[in-house]
């Protein structure tokens, strides 16, 4: 396992401020992805009761529900929430954290983290879903990571790496170098499956831009800066998609472990 210290709030919580775009460009995740789901828990999402944690505004919740499982969202940002509640109005939304789960010992049978297990603090998000899973009960954990083996993708990701002044594939984000999601803290005592899902999508050159702005990364930095960046990014992928249209790559990148 890797040790990393506990996110800052402020920066786990930046989503808040930009829930709507977050809710219009960020991508979903492909159908192979919850076939993959139901293969590690060893049994199909309908029925299972379903804790979504980190929901956001609903991404992972809204595809978990179409596959008949009985969801719970938790999210404790006051703005995704709000999101969340005008995109998904029936689903049962708890205002909580994966540090602190709001539910009984053994009642869950699927804990979910779409792209927000890493804000938790693991010895303690860990402990929790250990002790609200039901015995045989699976936490998943994934992240759409960009495919940074696409040539232009590879090129976006030194352009980030150069404007956050960070190391290479430390943004979380590329994969060039192998899987992009394996340190993040998992859980040493339990027995994680790791999958691979490849898939793409076609998105006009703003969603792209308005999917990039919505990271944690460009939400806590200068508003001008990343005005920017962005600028220039439209410019060198307008050169590179001159329609407009944007063919993003992906791999989700899954961790299951059964309880
Ligand atoms: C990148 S978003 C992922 C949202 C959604 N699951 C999706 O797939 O689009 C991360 C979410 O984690 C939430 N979050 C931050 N700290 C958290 C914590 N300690 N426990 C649970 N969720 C947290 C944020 O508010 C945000 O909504």
């Amino acid at each position: 396992m890797t040790t990393t210290a506990s996110p800052q709030p402020s920066r786990a919580l930046s989503f808040d401020r930009a829930a709507a775009q977050y809710a219009a460009a960020r991508p979903n995740y492909p159908d192979a992805l919850f076939d993959a789901v139901e293969d590690l828990a060893g049994r199909p999402l309908r029925g299972a009761r379903a804790l979504d944690v980190g929901a956001g505004t609903g991404i992972a919740t809204r595809r978990l529900l179409d596959r008949g499982a009985r969801v719970v969202a938790v999210e404790p940002g006051p703005g995704m929430a709000a999101q969340l509640r005008r995109d998904l109005p029936d689903v049962p939304l708890v205002q909580g954290d994966g540090n602190r789960l709001p539910f009984a010992t053994a009642s869950a049978d699927l804990i979910t983290y779409a792209q927000s297990w890493h804000w938790t603090d693991p010895a303690r998000s860990a402990a929790e879903a250990r002790r609200v899973l039901r015995p045989g009960g699976t936490l998943a954990l994934w992240w759409n990571v960009a495919d940074s083996t696409v040539p232009w993708i590879g090129a976006q990701e030194e352009r980030l790496v150069r404007f956050f002044g960070v190391e290479p594939g430390k943004l979380g984000r590329g994969i060039a170098h192998g899987s992009a999601t394996q340190g993040r803290a998992l859980p040493p005592d339990l027995d994680f499956t790791y999958r691979r899902v490849p898939w793409t999508r076609s998105v006009p050159l703003a969603t792209h831009l308005d999917n990039l702005g919505s990271h944690s990364a460009f939400l806590t930095t200068d508003d001008e800066a990343a005005r920017g960046f962005l600028a220039e990014e439209r410019a060198l992928l307008l050169a590179e998609f001159p329609d407009g249209t944007v063919e993003e790559a992906y791999v989700v990148e899954l961790h299951a472990a059964v309880r």
